[in-house]
């Protein structure tokens, strides 16, 4: 059963992101959410690869950077599980986090467990979504911050942000300008939730 949290929390919520790569939507949730911020602070990350960037990145703004191994995924949220119950999480923010969590994760996460995704879903979910943005011929795209329930890229819709898509586009063009738009989107996704503004 998940455990019914309402927004806004009468003190700092604490964050946790988990992330599997470069971490740029890692970086723009360091930015909007340091620590003592009145709103909620960035506590913890998790990575499922040593080598990510996003531990780099947390360990520079002096926030504790943990790798969880994926040896399976019983295994992996057992300890992410352990881990963000230990440092008292209360929002899980997945941002480039690229493996599939089971639906006991999501139910134990429910409505406080997001994700960010590069369209404007529900079209394009899944991998590839600017290739599958650029072969539907569709004259703009952006992205998406939602609530992660047990399906793919789906869930409640916290907000979206659009972009064009230009002629010339390929698929780096496109998750460039995108990915600007998630770096905006994402801590003001966050913000919503947190300040109760969203429910
Ligand atoms: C972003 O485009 C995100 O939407 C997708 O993976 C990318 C991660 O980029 N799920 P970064 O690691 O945040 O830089």
């Amino acid at each position: 059963m998940a455990r019914p949290v309402t927004f806004p929390l009468q003190r700092p919520a604490r964050l946790a992101v988990l992330a599997s790569g470069r971490g740029s939507n890692l970086q723009a949730l360091l930015e909007a959410f340091p620590a003592d911020n009145a709103l909620g602070s960035v506590v913890l990350v998790l990575s499922n690869r040593p080598d990510a960037r996003a531990l780099e990145r947390a360990s520079s703004s002096g926030v504790e950077a943990v790798h969880v191994p994926w040896r399976s995924r019983p295994e992996f949220e057992a300890e992410a599980q352990r881990r963000l119950l230990e440092a008292r999480v209360d929002v899980v923010c997945l941002a480039g986090f690229m493996r599939l969590l089971s639906p006991e994760f999501t139910e134990a996460w429910a409505g406080r467990l997001l994700n960010v995704h590069p369209s404007l879903l529900p079209a394009f979910p899944g991998l590839d979504a600017h290739g599958q943005a650029l072969r539907a011929g569709v004259p703009e795209s952006g992205c998406t911050v939602h609530l992660v329930d047990a399906g793919v890229d789906s869930g409640p819709i916290i907000l979206q942000r659009r972009v064009p898509v230009l002629p010339d586009d390929d698929v780096d063009s496109l998750a460039e300008r995108t990915l600007s738009a998630e770096h905006e989107a994402y801590p003001e996704a966050v913000r919503r939730l947190l300040s109760g503004e969203w429910s």
